[in-house]
């Protein structure tokens, strides 16, 4: 039987609700298949371990991490820390330190969903944003000088390099290649910044070279925006930078009816380092300890892990059953039904049980 070491994060916040209902729907899985098992470790890492030893993971966190095959993350932030303390210490800790470049963020309007878009209906959109996930805007390089006077400054230096604009792209265009509509937006901002953007587009249409099938295209990223309200049949899969992909994947997820149900997978697509999977909505420390949050978008990140680690018959599985779920109406209060995230685990495992 094939076996699979997952390192379970839950973290902070609703991630310790929803990596537990995750682990559930995954264990089904495991069960309805008989093929494969989920060695599962979980780890109390986040901000109360940080409360308690000073560090949101221990210092050998990574080298532990290393053995297994994939992470299975929650969320990270705290009411009562910095971002940056809590942030930088564990999960872009865990992306960094294993060159997780690749952010893949797939949105469909799944049965039962209510796009806010008057016109877009399930089935519609069916989009994958592929992100830049290791420099960028996000490569932590600036600075700041002359602290308090009137001539203070403060730089955050954007970073692209050949090697890091060229692997993304080439998973980007892999990606594409792979889906029916076979296109690809290229989305920089070249016109404002003369650099960086101009590197990209240049890139872009070197890689392109070697990905004839693909039809490729760039886009501005401010024309992106509005392009996925207005036009968003148009768009199949998308490429862009850390921090445009960032803005553009939360739209894409209101466009899909809630940030409830967006997934998102931190690939090492050379996989010398075990990939990480999260559902992208953070730790809602609003709705935390409720019981109401909604585990769709884990279950779907559940599903993007099992694809990872070659289980694509059990993945599809449970898109399926999380789609007969939503069709049926069970839905939490983020998509306007009642369901606790307790009701929507146990209708996505019947669901499980009873596929065939
Ligand atoms: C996301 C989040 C994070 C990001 C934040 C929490 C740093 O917004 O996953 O999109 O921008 O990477
Ligand atoms: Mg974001």
């Amino acid at each position: 039987m094939r076996s699979h070491r997952i390192a379970a994060i839950p973290a902070d916040g609703i991630g310790q609700e929803v990596i537990p209902a995750g682990l559930e729907v995954l264990q089904a899985l495991a069960e309805r298949s008989g093929d494969f098992r989920l060695d599962v470790t979980s780890f109390p890492w986040g901000s109360d371990f940080y409360r308690q030893t000073g560090r949101m993971m221990p210092e050998d966190g990574l080298e532990t991490l290393k053995g297994f095959d994939a992470i299975f993350f929650g969320a990270v932030g705290d009411k009562e820390l910095p971002d940056d303390i809590t942030l930088w210490g564990l999960r872009l800790k865990i992306c960094q330190g294993f060159d997780q470049y690749a952010n893949i963020r797939p949105t469909r309007v799944l049965p039962g969903l209510t796009s806010p878009l008057r016109e877009v209906a399930p089935g519609d959109i069916d989009w994958v944003i592929v992100r830049e996930n290791s420099e960028g805007e996000y490569a932590g390089h600036g600075g700041r000088a002359h602290r308090g006077h009137p001539e203070e400054v403060a730089t955050e230096t954007a970073i692209f390099t050949r090697a890091g604009v060229t692997r993304i792209m080439r998973t980007a265009f892999e990606i594409a290649a792979l889906r029916p509509r076979k296109l690809l937006t290229v989305v920089t901002k070249s016109n404002a910044q003369k650099h960086g953007m101009v590197f990209w587009d240049e890139i872009a249409a070197e890689v392109a070279r070697d990905f004839p099938s693909v039809t490729w295209e760039k886009e501005l990223v401010d024309a992106m925006a509005a392009r996925m309200v207005r036009r968003p049949r148009s768009i199949d899969t998308v490429v862009a930078t850390n921090l445009h992909a960032d803005i553009l994947s939360d739209l894409a997820g209101a466009v899909a009816g809630s940030l409830g149900v967006a997934p998102t997978a931190n690939l090492d697509p050379s996989r010398r380092f075990p990939s990480m999977f999260e559902p992208i909505h953070g730790s809602a420390f609003d709705i935390a300890g409720k019981g109401v949050a909604n585990p769709v978008a884990t279950f779907w990140t559940a599903a993007m892990m099992l694809e990872h680690l070659g289980e694509a018959a059990a993945a599809n599985r449970l898109m399926t059953a999380v789609e007969r779920v939503c069709a049926d109406g069970v839905l939490t209060a983020d998509l306007g039904g009642t369901a606790r995230t307790a009701d929507v685990t146990a209708a996505v495992c019947a669901a499980i049980r009873g596929a065939n």
